[in-house]
């Protein structure tokens, strides 16, 4: 398997080099985890968390599934989300999407593609949600615009959630932020004022 061990080796040689900078990094960080910022993004392998805001391992918490998306039900999200403003006390919850997302794409398509259409629903309700908005659109256009109110969306249900509620009614401080990334040029924008309260 030489792809694995090229992997493998980039494995060695990643963690030669962050001991070389700090001798006491691994130390530190095998002692506990204290991350200030949860990230919820998408799956796409194009979207890395860590490497497009330059954080290092123990920075950001993160939780990641196809469209970003935060269901209610999901108790993988749930559970990912009270830990992290529970115990991990994260100040910032950070949705982030992305221009081009297939999930998106394949919610607008409509096409069925086995197990995950149930998943698609979902993004599938938020479009319904602004169809008036959406109608005149075509193409990429509506895509992108889908992206950006998906993520809106996703934040609004985080906003909805018992574990923020709780959290605001205890007074603790945690906001919830709405990104958008561009494959294009790399670059991640803010989609509205953060969400302090319920
Ligand atoms: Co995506």
């Amino acid at each position: 398997m030489p792809t694995l061990s090229k992997l493998l080796q980039n494995n060695r040689t990643w963690a030669q080099s962050v001991t070389q900078e700090d001798p006491t990094f691994f130390d530190k960080l095998s002692q506990q985890q204290s991350p200030e910022y949860l990230w919820i993004g998408c799956s796409d392998s194009r979207v890395p968390a860590n490497q497009i805001t330059g954080l290092m391992p123990g920075e950001v918490f993160v939780h990641r599934n196809i469209a970003n998306m935060v269901v209610h039900t999901d108790l993988n999200l749930l559970s990912v989300l009270q830990y992290a403003v529970e115990v991990l006390k994260v100040k910032h919850i950070i949705v982030c999407g992305h221009y081009g997302c297939g999930g998106v794409r394949a919610a607008l398509n409509n096409q069925p593609l086995g197990l995950i259409d149930n998943w698609l629903r979902h993004i599938q309700d938020v479009e319904a949600f602004h169809i008036n908005e959406l109608k005149p659109l075509e193409g990429e256009a509506k895509c992108d615009r889908m992206c950006e109110l998906n993520v809106i969306a996703q934040a609004e249900n985080l906003r909805r959630t018992s574990v923020l509620g709780d959290a605001w009614k205890r007074g603790q401080s945690v906001e919830i932020h709405s990104w958008i990334y561009s494959l294009k040029d790399g670059h991640i924008r803010t989609l509205q004022d953060a969400i302090k309260e319920q």
